[in-house]
């Protein structure tokens, strides 16, 4: 896939996929409990953390990150419907975290990788391949102590696949099969979208529709294996309509958060 190739949708509401200042706009309309910092300016651009600490004593801690590959902008734009859609309360029941959009640049250009062609969900375990830390990685590397306690109880990371036509995700467990809030996912996942039903994706081996456990250079692999109690990538696909991936989306982190 070209670095630098664009996938730009045009949404329901009217407004295009890579529109960042609709984006921000409505993102900042929501931001009430919230409270937000900024973790670094990777690309020329801020890498916001919003942060929900719950009134309520030893709920757990999870966080989600969306963005980190820019044509995948079903998974920003569904955060908002999430945050729209949720109430106060529940989102209370956790102790919240969000990387609202990583790869801002990607974003705006409806490219894959970030304005420099590098990949900001690869090299977080240089042992693993010999992708370096993008920009943007390289923020999220320095600030690693402090995602693993707000990741300690869940990672959720929120991709596409633009390639597909049908959904999977990844997970990472310390089971030694998928829990049931793997298959949780998968069947909210079929909901809008038929699973993926291939052996292989990306070279891991597929198991109905789930990737289970396979260690990579992932933002999210990286976590896991750094103690975060389990830790999920989903993938919606591309070549469906971008309302139904907004709203799969939006559905997950619902059910992330309620778990
Ligand atoms: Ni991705």
């Amino acid at each position: 896939m070209s670095k630098f190739k664009k996938y730009i949708w045009y949404g329901e509401n009217g407004i295009y996929s890579n529109d960042i200042d609709s984006w921000k706009n409505q993102l900042a309309q929501l931001a009430n409990g919230w409270s937000i910092s900024i973790l670094g300016f990777p690309s020329g651009e801020s890498l916001e953390l919003w942060q929900r600490p719950s009134s309520l004593l030893n709920k757990p801690h999870k966080l989600i990150a969306c963005g980190f590959h820019g044509e995948e902008s079903a998974a920003p734009w569904g955060l908002i419907d999430f945050l729209k859609k949720t109430q106060p309360k529940m989102l209370d029941q956790v102790n919240l975290s969000l990387l609202p959009l990583v790869n801002v640049t990607g974003f705006k250009d409806g490219t894959r990788f970030n304005r420099s062609g590098e990949n900001p969900n690869r090299g977080f375990m240089p042992h693993l391949d010999d992708v370096k830390l993008s920009a943007e990685g390289k923020v999220l590397f320095q600030h690693a102590d402090l995602l693993d306690r707000l990741g300690s109880d869940g990672v959720l990371s929120c991709h596409e696949d633009v390639n597909v036509s049908c959904a999977y995700l990844y997970a990472y467990e310390r089971t030694s099969k998928p829990s049931t809030t793997s298959l949780k996912f998968r069947d909210i996942l079929s909901k809008n979208f038929d699973i993926l039903d291939a052996k292989h994706i990306d070279g891991c081996l597929l198991q109905e529709g789930i990737v289970f456990n396979q260690i990579d250079g992932s933002f999210e692999s990286w976590l896991f294996e750094r103690g975060a109690k389990n830790a999920f990538c989903i993938e919606t696909p591309g070549l469906m309509p971008f309302s139904l991936r907004v709203q799969s989306q939006s559905l997950i982190m619902q059910s992330f958060v309620e778990q």
